[in-house]
């Protein structure tokens, strides 16, 4: 594992060296290791990983993040509170930066995310708001977002995160002032701004059937009936071992792909408490390798993108007391055995 693990290393520092005299990543050695996008191709998916702008000034990072992946997903820069940080004020650099290094390593770019009850700026939540207030606060946002980056977004999660874990609507903002037609809204003026882009609802805890699955599966029932433009579900996988495996995962994939719909494994970790040993590692593995098959298995999953790749950079230590070690690669950058399990399963 060593001996990968330092491979895997000169080859981030090699597509680093390349990157910077302009020579296309495409052209490595043919004696290297396929990449996981590479391996995931073959399959007809893609295999993605977020990244947030402050990390982009990590070289090591950047060169595993350039190469090993074709599918980007911004973890921060795309929110509301960084892209309308006053009403009417929009700034889309921090989208833009990823973006543009995603198209520079010729990968594919997931937008994240149009609507959500969280990281709203101040302005928008301090205030109360007639209802035709905030639909037209809310369709500005969402067009001139998804106008700024048409052609660039191969798919957009338009709503984040609408029901709680029983299946009943989450009382955000929007619910709240605008009813549950506010997702309908959301979708028909996201299509409007970039009809190519697919368009996803996305949540968490909705890997295995239950009551919060089941309220998405009968709301794009709904949608599609009334020829609203939904296009994907999203499945985020924040995963947690002392939560068990959702053992109906593929089953729960093939539902939605019936209804039409391609799914997707959009912010995948897989946390556990602290110090991680060789057990935990082991059972993370596993549940990376299952993840992985069960989207093989089901032919509109379309892809898997890891909350970040690795432990340096991810969200879980600061969000889960005590919980962190959720990513296949580990702090220094060396994979884990999830890295391993990964690829098997992509074989
Ligand atoms: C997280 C980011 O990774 C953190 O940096 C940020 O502080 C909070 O949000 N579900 C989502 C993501 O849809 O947007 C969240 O990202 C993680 C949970």
């Amino acid at each position: 594992m060593r001996k990968t693990s330092t491979r895997l290393r000169l080859a981030g520092g090699l597509a680093a060296l390349l990157l910077s005299v302009g020579a296309p990543v495409a052209q490595a050695d043919e004696n290297e290791p396929p990449t996981l996008a590479e391996l995931a191709q073959r399959h007809g998916r893609y295999f993605g990983s977020a990244t947030d702008n402050p990390e982009l000034t990590d070289e090591p990072y950047k060169a595993v993040l350039g190469t090993e992946f074709d599918m980007i997903t911004p973890g921060n820069g795309m929110k509301w509170y960084a892209t309308e940080p006053q009403q009417g004020v929009f700034d889309f650099s921090q989208g833009d930066e990823i973006v543009n290094l995603a198209r520079a390593n010729h990968q594919r770019v997931r937008g994240h995310t149009l609507v959500w009850h969280s990281q709203l700026p101040g302005w928008l939540t301090s205030r109360a708001w007639t209802a035709d207030e905030l639909r037209a606060v809310l369709k500005k946002h969402i067009q001139t977002e998804v106008r700024h980056y048409k052609g660039k977004i191969y798919a957009w999660d338009v709503v984040n995160e609408a029901f709680n874990e029983d299946g009943t609507y989450r009382e955000t903002i929007f619910y709240k002032t605008l009813g549950p037609g506010y997702i309908a809204d959301a979708l028909r003026w996201a299509h409007q701004a970039d009809p190519k882009a697919k368009l996803y609802l996305n949540d968490y805890n909705v890997e295995g059937t239950g009551p919060k699955s089941d309220a998405y599966y009968q709301l794009v029932k709904e949608l599609k009936a009334q020829g609203v433009p939904v296009h994907g579900f999203g499945l985020q996988a924040h995963l947690a071992l002392q939560y068990g495996y959702p053992g109906t995962l593929e089953d729960n994939l093939r539902r939605f792909s019936r209804l039409g719909l391609d799914t997707a494994l959009t912010e995948v970790d897989v946390r556990m408490y602290v110090p991680a040993d060789d057990a935990k590692l082991a059972t993370q593995a596993e549940w990376y390798r299952d993840m992985t098959e069960a989207c093989l298995a089901v032919r509109r999953c379309v892809g898997i993108t890891l909350w970040d790749y690795t432990d340096k950079y991810s969200w879980i230590p600061a969000f889960f007391d005590g919980e962190g070690a959720a990513l296949p690669w580990d702090e220094q950058l060396r994979p884990k055995p999830a890295y391993f399990a990964i690829r098997e399963a992509l074989g």
